[in-house]
This record gives structure tokens, sequence and C-alpha cells, in this order.
């Protein structure tokens, strides 16, 4: 099946700080040939002050890939966005969905949501500064603007600054009170709220984020919209990006031992430049969960890889500890 071309992907791995690395790209992308991968955010300012050799960096396996900014100031995306098409990256997406209080205080992520206008000027810097497909990931709402009418008019003043794909994480942010993580679980699901805002506007692509954590939600959820990102699930059980690969663009499922020997020539590029060994094994934690083996999987490279020295040797080791079979 031939799925219809859409900007944000059909299947993708949302942006995540600390987890969203190079390392666990490149890792990611052995899984699951097909999906979308995004960056952690980068701070816009960051780049303004001319850091792009320490945030831009990626390997070409990760195509395709899209980076996340987070700012507000129409001047710096739009730098920040001409460096993403010089660095060769395949799409630019702003954050409107972080309600962290670092990031409040720069005036960007989610309390955007508040200022539509704003958005739009951003959105359209940025899209006059390159030829990439600009997205936006924004929340149902904020606070307590969280009427169906505040996120249609977000999205109509979005849009009508030329933003076509929108991602909607299906739950609204408080912005004072709860921590990121809690803004993650505890403000409830509205998957409803984002299929009516497809509906509204098919001309619009909306990708659905939150909670997706199983192929059956995952094959509903992609009946009333485009796309769908997903984001703690990559992490604590990453094989079911290879599964959910294969169920929705087909080919061959690989197996997890082959995807880890594939990973090592990487490791050791990565640690002879001086990456830690602890950053290159985080996403290989989950890998093995539910299977005979995978706690000694987990402690070998937790152990493993603090020691003085640790290489590729360490993952090699762990591998010892799983079962050989079908299912590995
Ligand atoms: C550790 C962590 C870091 C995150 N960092 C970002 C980020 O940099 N930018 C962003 O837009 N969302 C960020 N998020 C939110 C995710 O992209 C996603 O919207 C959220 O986890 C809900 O999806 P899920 O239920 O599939 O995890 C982060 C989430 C986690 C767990």
């Amino acid at each position: 099946m031939t799925e219809p071309p859409c900007i944000h992907g059909r299947l993708s791995v949302a942006p995540m700080m600390e987890w969203t690395t190079p390392p666990a790209r490149y890792f990611l992308r052995l899984l699951a040939p097909n999906v979308r991968l995004y960056t952690e955010m980068v701070p816009a300012v960051a780049l303004w002050h001319g850091a792009a050799e320490r945030f831009l960096p990626f390997h070409p396996a990760e195509h395709p890939v899209a980076v996340q900014f987070g700012g507000s100031d129409p001047q710096e995306l739009a730098h920040a966005a001409r460096l993403a098409e010089q660095w060769g990256y395949d799409e630019v997406n702003l954050n409107v969905g972080c309600p962290s209080d670092r990031v409040q205080s720069g005036r960007f992520g989610a309390c955007l949501m508040l200022e539509p206008a704003r958005v739009a000027d951003c959105v359209a810097a940025m899209q006059a500064a390159t030829r990439l497909p600009v997205t936006v990931k924004t929340r149902i709402g904020v606070d307590d603007h969280d009427s169906e009418a505040f996120l249609d008019a977000f999205v109509e003043a979005v849009a009508a600054a030329g933003c076509r794909s929108f991602i909607v994480h299906a739950r609204k942010a408080w912005l004072s009170g709860l921590s990121p993580k809690e803004n993650r679980e505890i403000p409830p699901l509205d998957y409803l709220r984002v299929h009516r805002l497809k509906a509204r506007r098919p001309d619009l692509e909306v990708a659905i984020n939150g909670g997706i954590a199983d192929a059956v939600t995952l094959r509903e959820q992609l009946q009333w919209v485009d796309g769908a990102m997903i984001g703690r699930e990559a992490f604590s059980n990453p094989y079911v990006l290879a599964q959910w690969d294969c169920m929705l663009f087909g080919g061959e499922l690989p197996g997890r031992r082959a995807v880890v020997t594939a990973y090592l020539p990487y490791v050791e590029a990565r640690r002879r430049e001086g990456v830690p060994m602890s950053q290159l094994v985080k996403v290989l934690m989950g890998l093995f969960n539910g299977l005979p083996g995978a706690r000694a999987w987990r402690r070998t490279l937790t152990e493993g890889s603090q020691q003085p020295g640790a290489g590729p040797d360490v993952i090699e080791r762990a591998l010892k500890c799983v079962a050989h079979g079908e299912a590995a």
C-alpha cells in the first residue's frame, strides 16, 4: 500500500531532549528505515550566537531527519532555518508545545500558543529563509485556553502564514504548577480534538502525538489523521518502531541482534571522537524488554559503559546475556 506523501511523515519519533541525540537517531534509523526522526530541541538563540557545530551535526544515514527549533524571535529563527538547510536537514520544526520554566522564560514553547500572531511571524520568517518545509509542533491548548475555538484560531493564524503541517500533542499544557513530566501525564489525552481539527482543515497535514504505545492505537489513529508521532515508547521499547515501520511501509523485520551489530562500527567511530559510552548505549537499554536476559542486558550496558576506557565490547558482552532465537 502506498501512503500519501506527507511532510511530517506517516510515522515519526518525537523530539526529546537528552534522548533523540545523534547516536540514538542513528540507531533508531537502523531499526526503522522509514520513520521520520526529529532532533532534540535546539534553541535558535544558540545558533544566532554561533553554536551550529555543537547542535547541528548529524549522520547522513539519519535521513529523513527534521530539526526542531525553540525560539520566538523571527530573525533568530530565520537564521536557524537557513542553517538547517545548509546542514542538509529535511524539515524545520518549531516547538510550540514544551511547557518547562526554562523555555517559558525565553518566551518559547507552549506559552507561544497564547501569541498566535508572533508564531505566524516566526513561521513566515523561517519560510522566507529556506526552501525546507516548516512545521509546527503544538498542544491542544494551554491553561484555561483549551476551547475548540482557541486551537482553531491558533492553527488558522499559523496556517495563514504558510504552515501546512502541524503535529499536535493531544493534551493541553499547564504553564504553572506542573513539571514538564507531569505535563506529559496529567492533562488528559483528547485524540478526538485532533481528529476534529483534521476534519475541519483537510487541506492541512495533521499528525497526532501523545500516549501511542501499541499497534492497535497507532492504526486506529492513522484512520483519522495523516501521521503519528511516537515519543516515550520509542525509548522504553524501541523495537516497536521496527515492527510498526514494517506494518506501515512493508519490508523485512530486522532482528534485534543484527541491528545491534550494525550499530557497532558507529559506536567505535564516535568513541574515538570522545563521545562517552554511556551516551552511546542509552538508546539500547529497552531493546530486549520482555525477553529473557533483558535485565542482564541493561545491567551490563549500564555498569560496563561507566568503566574507564569502555568501548563497543561492552555491547558485545551485553549481547551474550540475551538468548539467541527468532525473537531476538
Ligand atoms: C525526555 C523528554 C524530552 C522531551 N523534549 C521535547 C523537546 O525537546 N521538544 C518537544 O517538542 N517535545 C519534547 N518532549 C515531548 C515529546 O516530544 C512528546 O510530545 C511527548 O512525550 C508526548 O508523546 P508520547 O506520549 O508519545 O511520549 C519531550 C518528552 C520527553 C519524555
